[in-house]
């Protein structure tokens, strides 16, 4: 079957967003990241895994977009999400290149992935008790970012955002022997999870510590692909750290 062909008419399933991560700009961007970083390099035919599916739509739209061949197997926690996702991906009759498994990514991943790709929960809270608890960063919001960079993948795509302590983030990737090899930025307006209470509060904390970077209307995201240093490439960790810090 050829990629992108829909199967059936797409249902419309409408689950709240305290149930189903639900920010189109950010999840649209997260798609144009791996579509130009990762899909669409040539010699990307590794198997990949994914941190945190969620309804899927950002892989699916990027593999409609590339002429990738290799399988994507994504992992979420979420069970609507989940079969969200699997409703999906069975709709647009990439069943071959996308697989979800509605379980916990650091129990159940392959230890042997080389590629790991993820737009990771990054809110910043003293605690878990957010509209999405599994949307919890950490008191800084880089906890699960930095796990997955622990995980000694070659190459690592994530989100990452310019209020969650994005110098320590990228200094721990330097100390796992990471590069910064490629990245795109936008800006965002804070949205219904960002705009909580908790979350504001602690995203104000970091910025008196330098641990957060935004204005009053935006922060920027980053999509950032981290390679294991090589003598071949350049780092573009200072380039990077000084968009990520300009607000
Ligand atoms: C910021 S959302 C991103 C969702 C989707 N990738 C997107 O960009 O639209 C993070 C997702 O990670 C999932 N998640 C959190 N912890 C997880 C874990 N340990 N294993 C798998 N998924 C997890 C959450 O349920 C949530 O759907």
């Amino acid at each position: 079957m050829n990629k992108g062909v829909l199967t059936s008419p797409a249902e419309v399933v409408v689950k709240s967003p305290n149930q189903v991560f639900f920010c189109p700009e950010e999840s649209q961007f997260y798609a144009q990241c791996l579509e130009k970083m990762v899909l669409s390099q040539s010699h990307t035919t590794d198997p990949i895994v994914e941190f945190g599916a969620g309804d899927g739509s950002p892989v699916i739209r990027a593999l409609l977009n590339s002429s990738f061949e290799g399988v994507v197997q994504g992992f979420e926690l979420n069970f609507e999400a989940s079969q969200l996702a699997k409703l999906r991906i069975e709709q647009y009759g990439l069943g071959a290149y996308y697989q979800i498994h509605n379980a916990c990514f650091f129990s159940n991943a392959p230890a042997n992935a080389r590629y790991l790709i993820a737009n990771p929960p990054y809110l910043p809270a003293p605690d878990n008790q957010l509209y999405m608890p599994s949307l919890h960063g950490g008191d800084d919001g880089a906890l699960v970012t930095k796990q997955l960079l622990a995980q000694g993948c070659e190459q690592v795509m994530l989100m990452i955002s310019a209020y969650s302590n994005p110098v320590d983030t990228v200094d721990f990737a330097l100390q796992q022997g990471y590069e910064v090899a490629d990245f795109m930025v936008t800006p965002l307006k804070f949205g219904y999870y960002s705009c909580e209470p908790k979350v504001r509060d602690s995203i104000a904390k970091l910025k008196c510590k330098r641990q957060a970077f935004f204005s009053e209307r935006i922060y920027f995201l980053a999509g950032v692909l981290f390679r294991q240093k090589s003598a071949a490439t350049v780092c573009l960790s200072e380039e990077f750290l000084k968009v990520m810090t300009a607000l």
